[in-house]
């Protein structure tokens, strides 16, 4: 195992983002647990408590009054000779259905992937198992009799449990992967500790990996209760959009027993023929197990994703953590040219966090080449621009850059493509597969792209047409790329507007 390296820890912890999470001196994955409870949004996560790569899977655990700021916790839930503790999720037993309360003290019950481990009875077994709280989840004990549901597969994993109120009653739906097979498995539960199976859905749409970490949603479409879709969400390791680890998502209805697609393009096993139709979380090569939290206030969706790829994860050059959280996202269902679309906004008080008077730039013509914008420069920044198309072949943006180098975020109209481009973006040499030129598709009837970009001091999020499409990329440039610039190749476009907020 590698252990910690803490040696000079500030001089290299410039790395360390100033609005997303990251450990203090350890290793984390998946989001797990994700539950608003008592006013406090908590978020487990897969940890490796004694080192900065993979391995000794336990639950860590941050708590977050604001989505912006969190406060590292000891660790949730340890593994021990027997079991890793792998991913899955945490409900609030408001009526006690599992018998796990006290008295007046409802349980927060946690499921979660037993991984055993050789030489334990279910040596070579992924079983979902349970722990409780009854001080609003910062001690956990484990049930007695873990596992409550195996299949004895070596891949059945990272359980969501939500609780089920509509037509065929009201109940506890558990989603979990079949990983290797490409199936979300339901199940049924009235106490937390007995499961029945229901149904499972896929193979369908990507299967280039195997699939982990399932959600299942229900969200009004366009803002209208009486119309509700449910989505489910899964992610793929390998297969991604743009090489490796990535989300998709389906639209459609769940009954309380099945969940019907409606946005299925290919069903069965279709490796990556297929990859520009499906619907992906996000574009970029790190957001993925990304899944929501439970019980979030006036009933928003809110979701986080691991900000790394499974193809580099333990090579990115931070230290003595490694991998941060993404932005809380809120997510939403809306009709866009006919079809239903999942838009991602960016959840919490930006305005908050303003620390001066914004960089603003009124209607201004690029023209062919780069234009340095001398007062727009930062390390962390919220950038909202509008732009639009006239002959250049691209256009966009460099951010954290310094003359030769910078991430380069922007549009190929005629290609209808959004791109981020990390080949210069600082250190990219730690892995082959990092340096990147990754693309998503973005449609505008009208020639205009609104663009929301969230720059931290490793990474970037990009948010276009108001969050129908995202792009999420680590980068690791030097602390002295700060500059920001604007371009176009080929001829001119137009910026409508561009505000640079400093969020430092
Ligand atoms: C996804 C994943 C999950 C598993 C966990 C183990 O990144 O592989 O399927 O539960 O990580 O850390």
């Amino acid at each position: 195992m590698e252990t910690l390296t803490t040696n000079n820890a500030a001089a290299i912890d410039m790395y360390r983002p100033a609005l997303h999470y990251a450990a203090r001196d350890t290793w984390l994955n998946d989001p797990n647990g994700l539950i608003f409870h008592d006013g406090v949004y908590h978020l487990y996560y897969q940890n490796n408590p004694l080192g900065n790569v993979w391995g000794n899977m336990s639950w860590g655990h941050a708590t977050s009054t604001d989505l912006l700021t969190w406060t590292e916790h000891p660790v949730a839930i340890p593994c021990d000779d027997n079991e890793d503790i792998f991913s899955g999720s945490i409900v609030y037993d408001r009526t006690n259905t599992s018998g796990f309360g006290t008295g007046s003290v409802a349980p927060l019950v946690a499921i979660y992937t037993s991984a055993f481990k050789p030489g334990s009875e279910h040596e070579g077994i992924q079983a979902q198992s349970l722990a409780y709280s009854l001080d609003g989840g910062y001690t956990w004990t484990k049930h007695a009799n873990n596992p409550v549901l195996s299949r004895r597969s070596a891949n059945f994993r990272d359980p969501k449990v939500i609780r089920y109120d509509g037509g065929e009653g009201s109940y506890w739906v558990m989603v979990a992967v079949e990983a290797q097979d490409f199936k979300a498995m339901f199940y049924k539960s009235e106490d937390l500790k007995n499961w029945e199976f229901l149904d499972s859905f896929g193979p369908a749409n990507a299967t280039g990996g195997i699939w982990e970490c399932p959600d299942l949603f229900p969200l009004p479409v366009d803002g209208d209760p009486d119309n509700v879709k449910w989505v489910l969400t899964v992610n793929l390791n390998p297969g991604g959009p743009n090489r490796g680890s990535a989300g998709q998502y389906f639209i459609g209805d769940f009954d309380g027993t099945s969940f019907t697609s409606t946005s299925t393009v290919t069903a069965g096993l279709n490796s990556t023929d297929n990859q520009g139709a499906y619907h992906w979380l996000d574009w970029g090569r790190d957001y993925y197990a990304a899944v929501s939290f439970n019980d979030a206030p006036d009933n928003r969706r809110l979701m986080i994703g691991w900000m790394n790829n499974w193809e580099y994860a333990k090579h990115i050059p931070t230290t003595p953590w490694r991998s941060p959280m993404s932005l809380a996202r809120e997510v939403s269902l809306q009709t866009i040219d006919g079809n239903l679309c999942l838009v991602q906004r960016p959840a919490g008080d930006w305005t908050a966090l303003v620390a001066q008077e914004p960089f603003s730039l009124a209607e201004t013509t690029i023209d062919d080449g780069e234009q340095m914008l001398p007062g727009a420069s930062g390390t962390v920044q919220r950038i909202d621009v509008s732009f639009t198309r006239g002959s250049a072949k691209e256009f966009g943006l460099v951010l954290r850059g310094d003359g030769a180098k910078g991430t380069r975020v922007g549009i190929r109209p005629d290609e209808g493509q959004l791109f981020v481009d990390r080949r210069k973006s600082g250190q990219t040499d730690f892995h082959e597969s990092f340096p990147s030129l990754d693309t998503a598709p973005v449609r505008s009837t009208s020639g205009s792209y609104e663009l929301s970009i969230f720059v931290d001091r490793c990474s970037v999020e990009v948010f276009a047409q108001d969050g129908q499409v995202t792009m999420t990329e680590l980068i690791f440039p030097a602390e002295n790329s700060t500059d920001l610039t604007v371009f176009a190749t080929g001829g001119t476009a137009t910026i409508n507007s561009l505000q640079v907020m400093r969020l430092e």
